[in-house]
């Protein structure tokens, strides 16, 4: 058994305990490789190691979007003081400390099955009473780009899956605008059961959920996540603050740069702000690095 310095010794013991919530405790019983290096912002060395910020990964890149499509035309004049509504200050929000050790690439559905088979049949808050389906998430676990919105509508509670409704037509339309395919990205939500008459979810109800949300970023480690709103904007960043203090700036979240944009259904109530949120993932654009269209 070779020595271990102790940057390693610390990464590797790190890794092992985040496995070890996981659930994934057969990793101890397999060889380690300590060549394999996923730590974000180094490139991976071999077909196990998941590559970090900044590296490519699979698929993403290829231009698809129509901006001029009739339910994503983002050059519609802006309302300048037009806010979405912030969260109430009742309660505190659930802020997790430490971010764990990346996921290997190999690892990343293993790892999000077992967050899923954690949340089981769910009666951790009130809102199970009137859900259909859970609304655990939608995407590719190896996605560079996430987006988060608030909760399931009738549609997803249906279908048990996120953003499938009118809404989720227009981020389709958002996603295929930045040139990228809706099985590129992960979609998730601050809360994975429908609130009732889709009101917006009480802090206990979001402050209940969001571990399993944290977990799953923190599986998929995307580059980039896109906040749908002020819900996830408060919850992911853990201060109230309007949406137009929040937009046009790049925050940091686990490791994630997040940006904060309108949500969808906010945007077919008020499509004027279409532009507004154009130029919002016009930032997420730049920060993966994609092509951002010249103005037409
Ligand atoms: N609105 C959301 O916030 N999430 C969904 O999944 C659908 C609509």
């Amino acid at each position: 058994m070779p020595t271990l310095d102790p940057a390693t010794r610390q990464a590797l013991a790190a890794r092992l305990r985040f496995y070890r919530d996981l659930g994934l405790t057969e990793f101890y019983r397999r060889p380690v490789d300590l060549q394999a290096n996923d730590e974000p912002g180094a490139p991976s060395t071999n077909n196990l190691g998941a590559p970090g910020p900044g590296s490519p990964r699979s698929g993403l890149g290829s231009r698809g979007g129509d901006l001029a499509s009739e339910t994503w035309d983002s050059t519609s004049p802006s309302l300048p003081h037009h806010q979405e509504p912030t969260i109430p200050p009742r309660k505190p929000i659930f802020t997790p400390t430490d971010v764990p050790a990346a996921v290997l690439t190999a690892d990343r559905v293993a790892a999000l099955r077992i967050i899923r088979e954690e949340i089981g049949d769910c009666t951790r808050c009130a809102l199970h009473k009137g859900r259909n389906k859970i609304v655990f998430a939608d995407g590719s676990p190896d996605a560079r780009l996430m987006f988060i919105g608030e909760g399931p509508g009738a549609d997803e509670d249906a279908q048990g899956l996120p953003f499938v409704g009118k809404a989720g037509q227009l981020l389709n339309n958002m996603i295929a605008a930045m040139g990228l395919k809706r099985e590129e990205v992960y979609i998730a939500n601050v809360v994975k059961c429908r609130p009732p008459g889709n009101r917006t979810p009480e802090p206990e109800e979001a402050n209940t959920c969001l571990p399993f949300l944290f977990r799953q970023i923190d599986v998929v480690r995307p580059e980039v996540i896109v906040a749908l709103g002020a819900t996830a904007s408060t919850y992911l960043l853990g201060q109230r603050q309007p949406l137009a203090a929040l937009r046009g700036r790049v925050h940091s979240v686990r490791g994630s740069k997040l940006i904060v944009t309108y949500h969808p259904a906010f945007l077919l109530r008020d499509p004027r702000q279409k532009k507004e949120a154009w130029t919002d993932l016009q930032i997420a654009m730049r920060e993966l690095g994609l092509e951002v269209p010249a103005r037409s």
